[in-house]
């Protein structure tokens, strides 16, 4: 990943993860990166501006005014300087002020005053994380177009274990590289979803259906190649996740429509290729049944439509479904288009050998609105990047209201 004469503001706010910044900051000159790092008065705390110097081999700036700064305004000229503004780690408090606008430090000042991009890595306790203020900045946040890269989960320094914990350098420098390329998705934000989801009917069963995951995780792939922001909510797969993708592990439907309820408010699109049971047992057994019963009735509930939920949300993104279909493609594809008001939807023949369910090829028919298109049976990779144009291809038409 080159990033050549590219300039990236880092900004280090205070928190623990403070000292893997340094880090951040040598990976991102190795990769060409011109690397300015700015110093919230609570960062010089716990990681010397000094260390930043020395791995940035350029004057580290923790001063809104400062006299030797070009004509005392040293905010100005480093946020005009910004190909990038990458804050990490961002703590909560930095969050809360950049979400309410405030200008009472350097780095929150040249927040305001930079047309660059700004993407932050929060890193904080897994509790702060979840807390209903943090939520709420969080989506004031990305309503604005700044990008967040991550949290991940795991142990954290505090003892605790949960979601929260900094992604790692390597990873931010390719969240980096990607948010600078001229991918066509960069700088959109895309939820899929992927695989199956299981519905318990006691302790050790459950209804659930042939999906494998790998169209969703081929979307989710390309999508991130292609400079795409992306998360990815996945029912129960045995598949690695795809590289730059946020990951979100689910069970059943209502678990996955919990997590893109989460999520679907930073999205600009989003892309369902889960394959979702529309039944749950209505009481899953709390022991497992036993086999000396002769015979039992299993009685089903609907789950809910996850896709229905997600175009009335507010703000909406492009809705993209997919149809699994045996006979009359088209006719139902068409049908689902319009019941469940997407944007588009991508019908793939399950019946069809090799194809669809469990296979590494696919083919698809896409529709929209007003007009419809054959992707011819290839590579589920393939096929994801080819869907994913004409995808943004739609979307940048409903952006400029030509279609
Ligand atoms: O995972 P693979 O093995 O690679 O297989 C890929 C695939 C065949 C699963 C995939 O290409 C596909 O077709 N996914 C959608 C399967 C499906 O559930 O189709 P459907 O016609 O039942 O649902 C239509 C749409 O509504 C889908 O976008 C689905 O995600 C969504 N849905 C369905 C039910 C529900 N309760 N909520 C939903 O949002």
């Amino acid at each position: 990943m080159s990033l050549s004469g590219r300039h990236i503001v880092l900004g280090v706010t205070g928190g623990i993860a403070a000292y893997k910044s340094a880090d951040l900051a040598r990976r991102l000159r190795k990769a060409g990166a011109a690397v300015h790092v700015v110093m919230t008065p609570a960062a010089t705390r716990f990681v010397a501006p000094l260390t930043f110097q020395a791995v940035s081999a350029n004057p580290v700036h923790t001063d809104l005014l400062d006299p030797s700064a070009e004509a005392a305004m040293g905010h100005i000229s480093l946020a005009r300087r910004a190909d990038l503004v990458l804050i990490a780690p961002a703590s909560a408090d930095f969050m809360a002020r950049l979400a309410h606008g405030l200008a009472d430090d350097l780095l929150a000042t040249l927040c305001l005053a930079t047309r660059a991009p700004i993407a932050l890595a929060p890193a904080m306790n897994q509790a702060m994380w979840e807390n209903a203020a943090t939520r709420a900045n969080v989506n004031v946040l990305r309503e604005r177009g700044i990008h967040l890269l991550g949290p991940g989960e795991g142990e954290q320094a505090c003892g605790e274990t949960g979601e929260g914990r900094m992604f790692e350098p390597f990873d931010l420098v390719a969240a980096a590289g990607k948010l600078l390329s001229d991918g066509f998705l960069s700088g959109l934000r895309l939820l899929v979803t992927a695989g199956p989801t299981q519905e318990a009917i006691d302790p050790v069963r459950y209804l659930s259906n042939r999906s494998s995951g790998r169209m969703g995780f081929a979307v989710a792939s390309a999508a991130a190649d292609e400079g795409g922001e992306v998360t990815l909510v996945s029912g129960p797969v045995t598949l690695a996740t795809p590289a730059g993708v946020k990951r979100h592990d689910v069970d059943s439907a209502q678990e996955m429509r919990a997590a893109v309820m989460r999520y679907v408010g930073g999205a600009d699109i989003f892309i369902s290729t889960a394959a979702v049971a529309d039944y749950r047992p209505a009481v899953p057994w709390k022991r497992k049944i036993k086999k000396k019963q002769v015979g039992f009735q299993l009685e089903l509930t609907r789950n809910p439509d996850i896709l229905s939920e997600v175009v009335k949300a507010s703000p909406r993104p492009f809705v993209v479904g997919f149809a699994a279909e045996t006979e009359d493609l088209a006719a139902y594809a068409k049908q689902k288009l319009h019941a469940k008001n997407l944007d588009m939807i991508a019908a793939n023949p399950v019946a069809e050998a090799g194809v669809g369910f469990d296979s590494a090829e696919n083919r698809l028919e896409v529709f929209w609105r007003d007009g419809h298109c054959e992707l011819p049976r290839m590579d589920k990779r393939l096929l994801a990047r080819q869907l994913l144009q004409l995808i943004a291809t739609r979307y940048a038409a409903g952006k400029s209201g030509t279609n």
